[in-house]
């Protein structure tokens, strides 16, 4: 397994809709490998989420784990997921505002409003589909890595720009307990 680079905003590919993984391409060993350093780049930098067009592969393609880490020492449990070509079949009116980070976006983070419930319906690494219903933090953690895939980033969902704060600023003025990285 290899730890990919990770590409940050300014990067186009950042910004571009990724493409629809084939059906037939799943099962092949490369793709099984690209999966592999997708998780495996996720864990390298401690991420909650990764999405395939963050290492320059613009493919639909997103995984997902949480668990504690030095960066996140109570980050909630998520079990390792792989998401290939998912999309949401439900999105919740209702918001929940918490704070984001990204792996691609350096020291900045903000508070972003998203849907405090989300279904959605994908394929896993074996390409057998299925749904998952999320609510909270699992929730927002995959509005921001889907988003990922369509070529967002939090900034775009961001409604006051002026939460928008470095490391430092954040821990001195603004402090929550949560905050998530994707
Ligand atoms: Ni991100």
């Amino acid at each position: 397994m290899a730890v990919l680079p990770i590409i940050k905003l300014g990067h186009p590919l950042l910004r571009k809709a990724a493409d629809p993984v084939p059906p037939e391409e799943i099962l092949t060993e490369e793709f099984q490998r690209f999966v592999d350093d997708l998780i495996e780049t996720m864990r390298a930098h401690d991420g909650l989420g990764l999405a395939a067009n963050q290492v320059a592969v613009p493919r639909q393609v997103a995984v997902i784990e949480s668990r504690a880490n030095p960066r996140y020492p109570r980050a909630p449990e998520i079990p390792l997921q792989v998401f290939i070509n998912p999309v949401f079949a439900f999105l919740s009116e209702e918001k929940v505002c918490g704070w984001e980070v990204c792996l691609s976006v350096d020291k900045l983070r903000g508070l972003v409003p998203r849907s405090a419930r989300a279904t959605v319906e994908a394929q896993d690494r074996r390409g057998k589909p299925f749904r998952i219903d999320a609510s909270g933090f699992l929730a927002v953690v995959l509005q921001h890595e889907l988003d990922h895939l369509q070529g967002k980033v939090f900034l775009d969902r961001m409604e006051d720009l002026t939460t928008l704060a470095h490391q430092k600023e954040f821990e001195e003025f603004w402090l929550q307990p949560q905050a998530m990285v994707g």
